[in-house]
């Protein structure tokens, strides 16, 4: 019987969270403590000694995004299991697996199990879908269906630690971001600050207008996807081709895979 569980998570548009409580929920805890790092400036402070981790990161670019990397710098684990979700927008999650695996392993939690889950592309539009409203109702079960089969190993005391886990080392290289941020159509905008208040980087200011650091920026699309006017659209020419490209190639469903 697992008593406590832990779940750590970055997720500016919250498809990660979703899978993330799902497989808590099929884990059968009796206790779930929630630590989102998404507006977490300062990062966890924390040691882990009882229980069990789920930690879940969107992938960016075949990888764990950076950002994560420094909200985790001051936390550490006392050997406690950890299930690792990788939640990608239905490209692939190439390295992002693997990145996340031996960098929590360094801070001392133990691997039992890893899963790669598919939630609706940042740079998905009603125009142009890309995994549009996923996770769906079957991802949520196939992810509680997989927090239950973690559950009876772990009770079971079976399963090889840690599990194989698809991707590479060295990982591939990180794609630079910055410089590249969503615009606001001041026509739609009423300076409510809702962009503000979801932006993961903290790099919205509203006062009279709404002013975005662009070099700051990492292209979550939050604050698109959560604006209540619709006001905040990802327009960028490198956006529309990479949203093409997507749209083209990535539109057949990919299913979650496990690696128990
Ligand atoms: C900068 C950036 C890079 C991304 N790179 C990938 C990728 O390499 N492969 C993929 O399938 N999805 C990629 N995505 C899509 C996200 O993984 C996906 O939208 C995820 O659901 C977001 O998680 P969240 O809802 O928890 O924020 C990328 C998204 C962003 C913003």
């Amino acid at each position: 019987m697992i008593t406590k569980t832990h779940l750590i998570y970055f997720s500016p548009t919250k498809t990660t969270k979703k899978i993330v409580e799902q497989i808590a929920a099929g884990l059968g805890s009796l206790d779930s403590e929630h630590h989102d790092l998404t507006r977490m400036d300062a990062g966890l402070d924390m040691q882990f000694v009882d229980g069990l981790a789920i930690i879940g990161i969107p992938v960016y670019a075949g990888r764990v995004p950076e950002i994560f990397l420094n909200r985790i710098q001051n936390l550490s684990a006392a050997g406690i299991p950890a299930v690792l979700v990788a939640l990608y927008g239905n490209r692939e999650f190439e390295d992002a697996l693997v990145e996340l695996r031996d960098v929590v392993t360094s801070k001392g939690f133990t691997v039992i199990a890893a899963g790669a889950f598919v939630g609706e592309h940042s740079y998905s539009t009603g125009k142009q879908p890309i995994a549009a409203n996923r996770p769906d109702v079957a991802d949520l079960q196939n992810a509680k269906e997989y927090g239950t089969a973690i559950a009876k190993q772990l009770n079971e005391n079976i399963g090889a630690f840690p599990p194989e886990i698809p991707g590479g080392v060295p990982y591939k290289e990180r794609a630079p971001l910055g410089g590249i941020a969503p615009e606001t159509n001041r026509e739609l905008c009423t300076l409510c600050a809702t962009c503000a208040k979801v932006c993961p980087a903290f790099v919205i200011r509203v006062d009279r207008d709404v002013i975005t650091e662009a070099d700051n920026c990492i292209m979550c699309c939050a604050c698109v996807k959560y604006c209540p006017e619709k006001a905040r659209e990802m327009k960028h020419p490198v956006v529309e081709a990479r949203r093409e490209m997507l749209v083209k190639n990535c539109s057949k469903r990919k299913e979650p895979e496990y690696f128990l």
